[in-house]
């Protein structure tokens, strides 16, 4: 499948992995479609790549419903789904003020794990009509796991717990839909430097980039939508979770 003629569904494109993957997608000649809860980045990012826009919640079924029917109209298929919409948090399952508030644990997974899914569900649908390449190829979905779904940090509970779902996903998403031609891999990156990072004072930052082995610094979300892109082209990579990280190991 090349990257040229991928029609491409990437949540979470109004902002950091997301954006840095769309850019390279539409630079490659992929269509795109963006889908974000942020209307403003979003339009902007889809405008200056020549691609669609669709307002999302990916928690929301109706939402992403919607969205994929746009999507599907403006791009008349979809051969790629990039998961990049997600959250953080940094809450100890006790703390200062007490036990970890449980709504803020179950928005953490409502929307990294089962956003993701509801929307890798729906665009399976649509990604199953195309016509089958002549390796039988109709599509790929790409989750974005993270390496605390094996080296959570302290506070990281939420975070980790909804990684680690994505990571569990991955194999039985893949045989699930193996008869219809589409791959499912997940794409655990390290620490790249987007907007959720640059929220962190620049010590935190310089300390996180030193910890890094190789290359020592934080990682590059166009590396990130780089090997998406390197993903939907090789076929026969499925079912597995590729670190990006520099070898990071975190203790
Ligand atoms: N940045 C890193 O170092 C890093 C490391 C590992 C994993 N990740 C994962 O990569 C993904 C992207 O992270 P990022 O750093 O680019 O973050 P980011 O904050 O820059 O971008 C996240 C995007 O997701 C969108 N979003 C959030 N909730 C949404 C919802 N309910 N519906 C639709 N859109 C929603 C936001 O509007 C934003 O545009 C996340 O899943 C994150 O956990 C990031």
């Amino acid at each position: 499948m090349h990257l040229s003629a991928t029609a491409a569904l990437i949540t979470g494109g109004a902002s950091g992995l997301g954006e840095a993957t769309a850019r390279h997608f539409a630079a490659q000649g992929a269509q795109v479609t963006i889908l974000d809860r942020d209307a403003d980045r979003g339009l902007l990012v889809a405008n200056e790549i020549g691609g669609h826009f669709a307002q999302t919640d990916v928690t929301d079924e109706s939402s992403v419903a919607a969205a994929i029917a746009t999507a599907t109209d403006k791009m008349g298929k979809i051969t790629a789904t990039v998961n990049c919409a997600g959250i953080a948090n940094g809450i100890k399952t006790v703390g200062k003020d007490g036990p970890h508030p449980l709504d803020a644990f179950q928005r953490t997974i409502d929307i990294n794990l089962v956003g993701s899914f509801n929307v890798s569900r729906l665009a399976a649908v649509e990604m199953a009509k195309n016509d089958p390449e002549p390796d039988g190829a109709r599509g790929v979905i790409i989750n974005t796991a993270s390496i605390a779904a094996f080296d959570g940090q302290k506070g990281q509970a939420a975070y980790a717990a909804s990684k680690g779902g994505v990571v569990g996903m991955t194999l039985p998403m893949a045989r699930d839909l193996a008869s219809t031609g589409i791959r499912v891999m997940a794409i655990a990156p390290g620490i790249f430097m987007t907007p959720m990072l640059a929220g962190l004072p620049e010590d935190v930052q310089q300390q996180l980039a030193a910890d890094v082995p190789n290359p020592a610094r934080l990682g590059d979300p166009h590396e990130y939508g780089r090997l998406a892109g390197f993903i939907v082209e090789m076929g026969y990579l499925n079912g597995e979770v590729i670190r990006i990280d520099g070898a990071l190991r975190m203790r």
